[in-house]
């Protein structure tokens, strides 16, 4: 099966991401035909500064490979070096009504909030369309919040198929339920843009100052809680194996468990969990060479596969 997924360069990569996205990308590497790249085109709606850019870029890709990612099995890639996503998004524009993008969040809530917004966002779901229709893919692991942004792929892929003739494969996304939303350090969805993120390659004792701001209510320590209404709870669970998740769960409910202990376990079990992958990280931001190495690879495989659709788009619609 054909997998694709995409992940932008806006910032440094937090723990939502990695069990909401990047956890599947490794996952799905195994088996199946893979591709997985920085979308540093759609970071260009947020941010504005090349130098920045450059480097997130350069970081992220540094992440996905530390992570796991692995460029003898997935072709990881950087998004702008396969300049074909671009004129795809202008084919696929045309046959994009207007109606459809005025409801999508990102863009409606900018609005919302009395924002200016640039066509570039606006236009944001066509250049994701682009960048999964290109590659002929079966299933998009994302998590939840992107589940639109899929929907409207779909949607323009039949739009042009109807118009032109059977030319693009329809997406599936991949979202796992559990994990669709990452609560974070407020108790909103964990994200860039609530500055409520714990990051995947904080170091330890940075992990642990995040996670004491996590709100928690002002229960005492003898009551009893319930950890399924409990924020701090929800994330102890998606780092705890189901032995230690049961017993905690079991001495929230009997009272007499500070937070303050739950926090300190916490911090412990994500430092742990990422342990591994924050040593290849160091080995790779040695050796930048490496990762360059991965990324002009990827590049080429990437072009090789988006050349042949995106022939088949222009044929079909009359410019090839
Ligand atoms: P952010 O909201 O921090 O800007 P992105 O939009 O760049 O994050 O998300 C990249 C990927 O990580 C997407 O597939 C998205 O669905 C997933 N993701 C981001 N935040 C979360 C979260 N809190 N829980 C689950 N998945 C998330
Ligand atoms: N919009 C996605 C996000 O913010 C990133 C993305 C761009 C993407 N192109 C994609 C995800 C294609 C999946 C497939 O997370």
């Amino acid at each position: 099966m054909r997998i694709l997924s995409g992940i932008q360069p806006s910032g440094p990569l937090h723990i939502g991401n990695y069990l909401g996205a990047i956890r599947q990308y490794i996952a799905l590497q195994q088996g199946n035909d893979a591709y997985y790249f920085v979308a540093n085109y759609h970071a260009l709606t947020s941010v504005r500064d090349a130098a920045r850019l450059r480097q997130y870029t350069f970081d992220v890709l540094t992440d996905l490979l530390a992570l796991g990612l692995d460029p003898e099995r997935a072709c990881v890639f950087v998004q702008s070096d396969v300049p074909e996503t671009t004129e795809l998004a202008w084919l696929l524009t045309t046959v994009t009504p207007m109606s459809w993008l005025e409801k999508c969040v990102s863009y409606k809530d900018k609005v919302a909030q009395g924002l200016p917004a640039e066509h570039g966002l606006f236009a944001y779901p066509i250049l994701q369309a682009a960048d999964i229709l290109l590659y002929d893919a079966d299933l998009v692991p994302v998590g939840q919040d992107q589940k639109q942004h899929l929907e409207i792929t779909r949607d323009v892929a039949e739009r042009f198929n109807n118009t032109y003739g059977p030319t693009f494969k329809l997406p599936e996304p991949h979202i796992l339920p559990q994990v669709a939303v990452v609560p974070g350090l407020d108790g909103r969805k964990m994200s860039k843009s609530y500055d409520n993120t714990i990051e995947i390659f904080d170091d330890p004792k940075t992990i642990e100052k995040k996670v004491r701001r996590i709100v928690t209510d002002s229960t005492p320590v003898e009551a009893p809680k319930n950890p399924d209404t409990d924020n701090l709870y929800q994330l102890f669970a998606l780092f705890a194996d189901e032995e230690e998740r049961a017993e905690m769960a079991r001495r929230y409910r009997a009272g007499g468990l500070g937070y303050g202990e739950v926090k300190k376990r916490l911090a412990a079990l994500i430092a742990e969990r990422f342990a591994e992958a924050r040593e290849r990280r160091a080995a790779l931001v040695a050796d930048p060479a490496r990762v360059e190495q991965v990324r002009q690879a990827g590049a080429e495989r990437a072009r090789k596969t988006a050349r042949i659709v995106l022939e088949r788009a222009r044929q079909a619609c009359g410019v090839g």
